[in-house]
């Protein structure tokens, strides 16, 4: 079920590429290499998925890509390439992805919006920004934002544009998060954690709701968890983290299936039973996600679950 690329056949060049990335901290105990010498790249439909402990320096490689850390606490080296913008390079060359080629989902809805302004507010201002309708026409940003909101499957866009945060569930809000995240249209979304806060019922809705998107819009995802189950379900790739490095990189299939250490085994170990591992080996293309054929809401009991919930939810405040 991996999304097929929307271009032609041939294999263009990655939309991320990160080659020997490293991020050095400086903290008041000295500095930390948070990040140590990591190598991946992710292609159009594509998921990869950063998994490890607690620590283990997946968001400082999330923000670090992005460019999200504070200049002259974190010192960058290596080389990230967006869609073949050196980001690393040129500190500026990042404002010509960020937003457009590419969008991050925040881990934690209830910080990452504000909750004195409502969520059409919010919608409307990653609209404007992202310059997908003339900020001057307020139908056309109201209807842009409607569209998200749809396409997210959220019930009654016109309803919850008028909400503030609060009167939102958890899964609603993740939900807005992905809107928001969606509103420019990028290439390759960089999901931190966006499940971790949620029920396991709403999990299983926002999982579907990614794959979903990358089979409609072929985009390609960096998903970072520490769920291996999260990461079984929607990847095509994992590469396990620990102290800062990659200790095992591979498929889905191969990292679950014939763990290489003892640190994956762990993390195996933790992971709920979610019922039998499905064999059927998938195209010859190489690609291998997770179970074929599986969605992540297996791990739900119902599908509509989500949605249940999360209608109860906004209607709670
Ligand atoms: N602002 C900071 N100041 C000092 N050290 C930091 C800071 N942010 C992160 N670190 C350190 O960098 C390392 C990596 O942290 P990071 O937040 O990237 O881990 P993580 O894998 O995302 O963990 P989690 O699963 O808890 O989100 C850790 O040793 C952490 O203590
Ligand atoms: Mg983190």
């Amino acid at each position: 079920m991996t999304a097929q690329p929307q271009t032609t056949g041939h294999r263009e060049q990655p939309l991320l590429e990160v080659r020997d990335f490293q991020v050095e901290l400086i903290t008041d105990a000295g500095i930390i290499r948070a990040v140590d010498s990591v190598s991946f790249s992710i292609h159009r439909g594509e998921t990869v998925t950063i998994i490890g402990e607690s620590g283990s320096g997946k968001s400082t490689t999330a923000m670090g890509i992005l460019r999200l850390l504070p200049e002259d606490l974190a010192v960058l080296s290596g080389t990230v390439l967006i869609d073949g913008v050196d980001v690393t390079a040129d500190p500026k060359a990042i404002d010509k992805v960020r937003g457009k080629t590419l969008a991050l989902i925040p881990q934690d809805p209830m910080t990452a919006l504000s909750p004195v302004h409502s969520i059409g507010r919010q919608l409307f201002e990653a609209i404007r920004i992202a310059g997908a309708a003339s900020a001057k026409d307020k139908d056309a940003v109201q209807a842009r934002a409607i569209r998200l909101l749809e396409q997210v499957h959220i019930p009654t866009p016109e309803k919850q544009l008028k909400k503030y945060p609060h009167q939102l569930s958890g899964g609603m809000l993740q939900r807005v998060l992905i809107a928001i995240a969606l509103a420019s249209e990028p290439q390759l979304l960089v999901a931190d954690e966006p499940t971790s806060a949620l029920d396991v019922t709403v999990q299983g809705g926002i999982l579907d709701l990614l794959l979903e998107l990358q089979e409609q819009r072929g985009i390609g995802i960096l998903m970072i968890t520490h769920d291996l189950g999260v990461a079984r379900l929607i990847s095509d790739r994992i590469h396990v983290m620990k102290d800062g490095r990659f200790v095992e990189s591979g498929d889905v299939q191969q990292i679950v299936d014939h763990p290489a250490t003892e640190y994956t085994r762990a993390l195996l170990a933790a992971v709920p039973v979610l019922g039998p591992w499905d064999e059927t080996p998938t195209a010859s293309t190489g690609e291998s996600r997770g179970a074929p054929g599986a969605h992540a809401s297996e791990i739900t009991t119902d599908p509509a679950t989500d949605s249940a919930l999360t209608q109860t939810g906004a209607s709670h405040d």
